[in-house]
């Protein structure tokens, strides 16, 4: 797939209809969330599919979701999805859940949820995916709202992988850290001898060992040593 292809966000547009069945309640007698969950997922991998044009498409996000309000035995569920935005591999996928009263066809929204899609190719690597084309001011909007989404995801994406990597290398054990307490004091009581030529090479001294601990607080806290930390 070219990255240069262009879609619009209504080649990805799946509507999934349900019934809450017995086998989707929970012991409070409404909709089971863990089902819901995976009705969400199964309908925006349709459009992740559909829209990426490539057969394996997986999960790697969902934001968070909230339950606006209980479905209970026999409701019709709609699940509607489309893509949002587009990375180069990923699509942000919303899908929107409600209840459609059975008689009148009234619709209440239930829930809603973002998800980020990959699309891999034959050999489960990542693969580019159409860019998306914006034809209206809803998908202006839509786009601009996901585009905040896909930073903070990017952040928390990095979060994670930084916290790892410190997980993955433990605290060198030969990290003695100097105690600065006696050279501290040594300043000071020079000082306040008048010995001011000696206190200040001291306290050059001081500032050195400072700034070493800190480093080596860093190493041992997994943090880059070099990286500019306020404070
Ligand atoms: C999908 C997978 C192969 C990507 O590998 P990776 O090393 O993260 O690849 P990259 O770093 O190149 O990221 C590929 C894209 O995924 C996005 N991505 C990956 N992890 C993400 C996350 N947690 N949240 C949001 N986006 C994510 C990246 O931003 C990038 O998007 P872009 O190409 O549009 O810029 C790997 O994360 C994976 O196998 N995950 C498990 C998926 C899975 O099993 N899902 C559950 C069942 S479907």
């Amino acid at each position: 797939m070219s990255h240069t292809s262009q879609k619009n966000s209504r080649d990805s547009v799946f509507t999934n209809r349900k019934i809450v069945g017995h086998e989707d309640l929970n012991p409070n007698g409404t909709l089971f969330g863990g089902k819901i969950m995976a009705w969400i997922d199964e309908v925006a991998f349709m459009s992740a599919r559909r829209y990426s044009g490539v057969p394996f498409v997986v999960t790697v996000h969902v934001d968070s979701i909230s339950f606006l309000m209980p479905l209970f035995l026999g409701d019709h569920v709609i699940l509607t999805s489309q893509v949002n935005y587009t990375g180069r591999t990923s699509m942000e996928i919303e899908v929107r859940v409600e209840r459609e009263d059975p008689y009148t066809g009234n619709r209440t929204q239930a829930t809603s949820a973002y998800l980020t899609f990959v699309a891999l190719d034959e050999n489960r690597k990542p693969t580019p995916v159409p860019s998306l084309l914006l034809e209206s001011l809803d998908d202006e909007h839509r786009h601009r709202e996901a585009h905040l989404r896909s930073k903070v995801r990017e952040r928390m994406r990095r979060h994670l992988k930084n916290r790892k990597q410190r997980a993955l290398s433990p605290p060198r054990a030969n990290a003695t850290l100097p105690d600065p307490a006696p050279i501290y004091i040594l300043s000071k009581h020079l000082k306040r001898i008048g010995a001011r030529e000696l206190s200040a090479s001291v306290d050059e001294h001081v500032l050195k060992v400072e700034r070493t601990l800190r480093k080596r607080v860093r190493v041992v806290l997994g943090i880059d040593p070099h990286a500019e930390i306020a404070g």
